[in-house]
């Protein structure tokens, strides 16, 4: 995984809970702390920095996962804003994720390994399909939450199916709240 995203978990808990804790948390789990957004470190590394997390805060680490993610879409979006600068709405960022978002990733990052995300609808809700090497769908719905923050959308993110209740793929579906989403 690439440093950018240990770098974003880092700051979502330094700024909810001081730089104290990210350094605890660091020592739980044996890391250094250095991470560029150029280098590549191991995924099981952020998995153990988020379960430390978890057990602090004593939520599960399904839970913790997903507040990284909805505290984390903003800064992505704000290190990265020619990429999501004409976006409009929710839709559009998760249409946008296949089509320009990672792929223009894997340009500034050739070694990356972003996630495909496979659309349809469903009346108005919207299924994903979350295609990775990886089993961070709950990351995936935790930047779903928080770029529909950012559009001040009110949406739901359940789990049709889930890797992690063993079925065979992770199905995300998005709901909007009456009168968000007007399509
Ligand atoms: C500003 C917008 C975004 C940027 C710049 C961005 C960038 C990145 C980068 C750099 C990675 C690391 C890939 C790697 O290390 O191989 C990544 C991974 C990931 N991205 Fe995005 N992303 C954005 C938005 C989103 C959104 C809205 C979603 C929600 C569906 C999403 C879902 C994921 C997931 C789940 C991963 C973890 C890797 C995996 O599961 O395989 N991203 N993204």
């Amino acid at each position: 995984m690439k440093g950018i995203i240990f770098d974003v978990a880092a700051d979502v808990v330094r700024a909810d809970y001081g730089d104290d804790t990210w350094d605890d948390l660091l020592d739980a789990v044996g890391s250094d702390g250095v991470y560029t957004a150029l280098g590549s470190y191991p995924d099981a590394d952020l998995v153990a920095i988020i379960e430390a997390a978890a057990a602090r805060l004593g939520v599960s680490g399904a839970t913790a996962t997903v507040m990284v993610g909805r505290q984390g879409y903003q800064i992505l979006a704000s290190r990265y804003p020619r990429l999501v600068a004409d976006i409009p709405d929710l839709r559009t960022v998760l249409a946008s994720l296949n089509t320009i978002i990672h792929p223009e990733v894997l340009k500034l990052y050739p070694d990356a390994t972003p996630p495909t995300f496979l659309l349809r609808s469903d009346g108005s809700d919207l299924l994903m399909t979350y295609v990775s090497e990886r089993s961070l769908c709950r990351l995936a719905e935790g930047l779903t939450l928080g770029a529909a923050d950012a559009f001040g959308e009110r949406v739901s993110v359940t789990h049709d199916s889930c890797r992690a209740d063993g079925d065979a793929g992770c199905v995300l579906r998005v709901h909007w709240s009456d009168g968000d989403d007007p399509r």
